[in-house]
């Protein structure tokens, strides 16, 4: 089952076609790589798909319903979770707050001095569960701001991840990591991915043949190929397009 769709998606700004007749096919439990060049689309249809912008034209489906342009924090509440190509964690907030935060919207509850202190007990224990799942509960108290690089990633891959939701979007996780850094994050977004659904812009070849199930090829706005890494490979426009960037 396809557990999002896209039907003939187009989007443009101000008449620059970014996206051109997209049909994305997301199975359930498949970690789902989209690849292609700078510019080619690829966080336009990630803010498509979550409701930041509504297409042009064309029509989204999660979870077999439609829901194009419905607003991300729908998004959110129906199972969908995000991370961003640029830092999207509050960095004064410490690891545990930015993860409580998240959390909390998921549960649709707003943080509240006169909240119940049994249920505030809860969303603890469940805030410090998952920092230790993240190996993130040593810098439990730290302003996210003052982790390192590669920790505050985590942290950003970790809050897309922190409400279990049923689709996982992550844009560029492991962009200006060091090798020793995108390994690490490769790891976790492994661990935290298994048996889920998850969509990763990546632009690492390395990352994306070793995570990804399927690979869809974005090229100036279209879809160039989807399938699975050894069939990419051996795609002859998507090797075209590469001009054999992809022997790896
Ligand atoms: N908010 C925007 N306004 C105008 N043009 C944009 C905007 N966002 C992206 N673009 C343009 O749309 C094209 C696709 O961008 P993007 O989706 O960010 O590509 P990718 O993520 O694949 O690098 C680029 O030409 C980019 O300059
Ligand atoms: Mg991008």
């Amino acid at each position: 089952m396809n557990i999002l769709e896209t039907k003939g998606l187009y989007h443009d700004f101000k008449g620059l076609e970014v996206l051109f007749d997209v049909n994305l096919e997301v199975k359930e439990k498949e970690r789902h790589a989209i690849i292609g060049p700078n510019g080619a689309g690829k966080t336009t249809l990630f803010n498509v798909i979550t409701g930041t912008y509504h297409p042009s034209r064309g029509l989204v489906f999660f979870k077999g319903k439609e829901v194009t342009g419905a607003r991300p924090h729908k998004m959110a509440r129906l199972g969908m979770g995000r991370s961003f190509q640029l830092t999207s964690t509050f960095s004064r907030l410490t690891a545990f707050q930015n993860i409580r935060l998240a959390v909390l919207s998921k549960k649709g509850i707003r943080f509240h001095l006169f909240n119940k202190v049994d249920k505030m007990q809860d969303i603890t224990q469940e805030t410090d569960e998952i920092l230790k799942r993240i190996n993130l509960d040593r810098e439990r108290n730290l302003p996210a701001g003052m982790l390192s690089y590669g920790k505050h990633r985590a942290l950003e891959i970790s809050l897309a991840l922190a409400t279990d939701p049923d689709l996982v979007m992550l844009d560029e996780p492991t962009a200006g990591m060091s090798r020793d850094e995108t390994h690490y994050a490769v790891e976790l977004i492994r661990r935290l991915t298994e048996g889920k659904t998850a969509v990763i812009i990546e632009h690492d070849m390395d990352v994306v043949f070793s995570l990804a199930d399927r690979i869809t090829v974005l090229h100036y706005g279209q879809i160039l190929a989807t399938g699975p890494p050894g069939e990419i490979k051996e795609n002859q426009a998507v090797k075209d397009a590469y001009l054999g960037e992809l022997e790896t």
